[in-house]
């Protein structure tokens, strides 16, 4: 079983095969990142005119790096939901156009579902039930999972999502966009104790919220006596690490869960990444995290994705929709 993912649900255009749901033959990820640099954020129409240039080109690439052609391709799994309209039709309409004539499935992936699932590329032997923490540039969701396609959403964020959080705050700080890698750097240099950000704990509810945190960023470089901006990267962050280590800990400890799953771009942090397996050893539960690679926008997470379903659950016609905003619920049996 070779499986084709595409992924253009935002700024990056990617392809990868695998084979037999685990094992990556290649992953190519083609960044706008740069281009959408200048303007500060991802620029929609922009992100669709370059997905329409790069991606042939990056189909063409991944099949030669994993030396196969199309003809060796058992299906195609491709981002249908969620993401930006226009990006992910870009996706979508290439992969039903393989698939229509190499007569082969084309399997929709919900986008969230797949960076929970690109663990298991890394980490085969991880197994449901689990509490997962998705933490991208549009998402921080606190899941219970009882077993594969089994999702309760437990809370989400009232505002801000945590990648948010790191691009808006980075602005503010004056460095480059994306924020988080720019913060992970800049925080290098500074006191994570410097300032005693809030941490919006909201006991009660597993719900999050980083809007006041970006408050009191703009606040603290507003000061005629503020601190250095690496000490201001080390205090946000550390806030922010705080907080999403601490709700997911309550939440796996409240559902009884020992497996912890971390997915999204967020968890490429290395500081979120050491506080999470941290704070899992001490209480006994296992952590799963993805190499930061497979944290933020790929393709090998989309093609395991599309493996697993196309092995477990029902294949759709080629007359799926492209689908903007829709949160992860349970695959029906
Ligand atoms: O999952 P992702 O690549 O795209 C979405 O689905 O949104 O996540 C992108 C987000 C951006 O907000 C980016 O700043 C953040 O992930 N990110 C990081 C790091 N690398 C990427 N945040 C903190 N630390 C990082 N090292
Ligand atoms: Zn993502």
């Amino acid at each position: 079983m070779i499986v084709l993912g595409i992924e253009t649900s935002c700024d990056e255009t990617a392809c990868a095969i695998v084979q037999d749901g685990r094992k990556l033959l290649c992953t190519v990820v083609a960044s706008q990142m740069e281009e959408h640099a200048n303007y500060g954020g991802v620029v929609p129409e922009l992100a669709s005119r370059r997905h329409v240039e790069l991606l042939i080109p990056v189909i063409r690439q991944a099949l030669a790096e994993a030396n196969l052609t199309l003809k060796d391709i058992t299906a195609i799994g491709v981002t249908n939901r969620p993401g930006l309209l226009g990006a992910l039709l870009v996706g979508v309409t290439a992969a039903k156009a393989l698939g229509q004539a190499l007569g082969i499935p084309v399997i929709p992936v919900h986008h969230i579902e797949a960076h929970l699932y690109a663990n298991f590329i890394t980490h085969p032997e991880m197994e449901f039930p689990a509490t997962a923490l998705v933490v991208s540039g549009g998402h921080t969701d606190l899941f219970d999972i009882e077993s594969h396609g089994v999702y309760r959403l437990l809370g989400r964020t009232r505002d801000d999502a945590a990648g948010e959080a790191f691009d808006k705050c980075a602005r503010l700080m004056g460095l480059p966009y994306p924020g988080g890698p720019s913060i992970q750097e800049a925080a290098k240099l500074g006191d994570p104790k410097a300032i005693a950000f809030p941490r919006a704990l909201m006991p009660g509810t597993h719900a999050f919220s980083f809007s006041g945190l970006k408050t009191a960023v703009k606040y603290a470089l507003a000061k005629p006596d503020c601190p250095p901006v690496p000490d201001i990267a080390a205090s946000f962050q550390a806030a922010v690490v705080d907080v999403l280590v601490r709700k997911t800990i309550a939440a796996a400890k409240e559902c009884g869960r020992s497996t912890v799953v971390l997915a999204g771009g967020v968890a490429a942090n290395a500081s979120l990444k050491q506080a999470m397996e941290v704070a899992c050893s001490r209480r006994g539960m296992r952590c799963y995290i993805p190499p930061p690679s497979l944290c933020t926008d790929n393709a090998a997470m989309i093609a395991t994705t599309a493996s697993f379903h196309y092995l477990h659950r029902p294949i759709p016609g080629l007359d799926f929709a492209v689908i903007p905003s829709e949160p992860l619920s349970s695959h029906a049996e």
